[in-house]
């Protein structure tokens, strides 16, 4: 195990007292798969996916990042009996406007009944009191972000704030408009986008918001269901002597000091080797080489 300094440094939420390591972690891949449907059901091995959990947490990690609907439940309820009682320093983020079908499928669940049920999901299957922060996860596309007013959902989150059932809000998979609307309505602390060495559509957001304080959350750090795979990125990982997708995730967090990590993994081994990036250092030279991937 690697101790907390070795995490990346930290980011303090804007706005916010909570201080979090840049180096976090991401809880959708300890949920099950049941033929197609993906992220659904328990894991082959619950065990393994308690012992990820304690491991990031006693190397540092205090910031973990959740949704009630992978599983659906059972994530949450993973992250409550290996964590709970809850470390004080450590930050659940979790994510709401999302149900799923019994086919597994990803459906849009944006009104007021369907957010309030959703924040009382996540509080008793994590057994909080209240949620750290909450990403509204914009469903107008379910894959990239897409133009549209989001001022209903976040106005019905903003009052669930306000009676206590959420500390600060979050956005994810929106556009730069659809942010500057979010922040007439309430602070974000908080994007979570699809990002990385191959996918960088938010450059410019990224620039933006740390501009500004917010936290930028890539999401699909290391490439998501299917890892990134490319000849430029194992060259460079050859010559740091490291693995690809450790220089995945220290690109990352050298590309700009709001961006904050949470790569997923279901396994001991890959946390370890993930929490490692945390100390490479990437030279200009080949921070050039693996810009042209992008
Ligand atoms: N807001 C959103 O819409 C949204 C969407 C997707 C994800 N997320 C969040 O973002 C987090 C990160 O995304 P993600 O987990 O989907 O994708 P990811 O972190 O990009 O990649 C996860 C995949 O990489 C593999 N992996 C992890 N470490 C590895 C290593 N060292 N060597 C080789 N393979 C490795 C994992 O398999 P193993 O399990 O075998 O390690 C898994 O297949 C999620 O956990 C979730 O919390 C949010």
């Amino acid at each position: 195990m690697i101790g907390q300094t070795d995490l990346a440094g930290s980011f303090t939420l804007h706005g916010t007292s909570m201080t979090v390591n840049r180096m976090g972690y991401g809880a959708m891949q300890l949920a099950g798969r049941d033929g197609n449907k993906l992220v659904w059901g328990p894991p082959r091995d619950i065990d393994a996916a308690i012992a990820v959990l304690r491991e990031s947490v006693a190397s540092g990690v205090n910031h973990i990042d959740t949704a009630d609907f992978y599983g659906p439940h059972v994530t949450n309820q993973i992250i409550r009996k290996a964590l709970s009682p809850y470390p004080d320093d450590l930050v659940i983020v979790t994510k709401v406007s999302v149900r799923r079908g019994e086919d597994g499928s990803w459906i849009a669940a944006f009104s007021r009944e369907e957010l309030t049920a959703a924040m009382h999901n996540n509080l008793r299957n994590l057994g909080l009191d209240v949620l750290d922060v909450v990403n509204l996860r914009s469903m107008l596309s379910i894959h990239e972000p897409a133009e549209g007013s989001i001022e209903a959902p976040l106005t019905i989150l903003a009052e669930l704030q306000q009676k206590g059932l959420v500390r600060h809000i979050g956005l994810s998979n929106v556009t730069p408009a659809q942010i500057a609307e979010a922040r007439r309505i309430a602070p974000i602390v908080c994007v979570q986008n699809h990002y990385n060495l191959a996918h960088r559509t938010d450059d410019a957001l990224i620039a933006d918001l740390a501009r500004d304080g917010i936290a930028y959350v890539p999401f699909f750090p290391l490439g998501g269901f299917t890892p990134l795979q490319s000849g430029a990125l194992s060259e460079v990982a050859a010559r740091l002597g490291a693995t690809p997708m450790q220089v995945a995730l220290a690109w990352l967090l050298q590309r700009s000091p709001n961006i904050l990590v949470i790569p997923g993994t279901s396994s001991v081994e890959h946390l370890r080797e993930n929490l490692e990036a945390a100390r490479l250092q990437i030279p200009p030279e080949l921070v050039s080489d693996l810009d042209t991937i992008g």
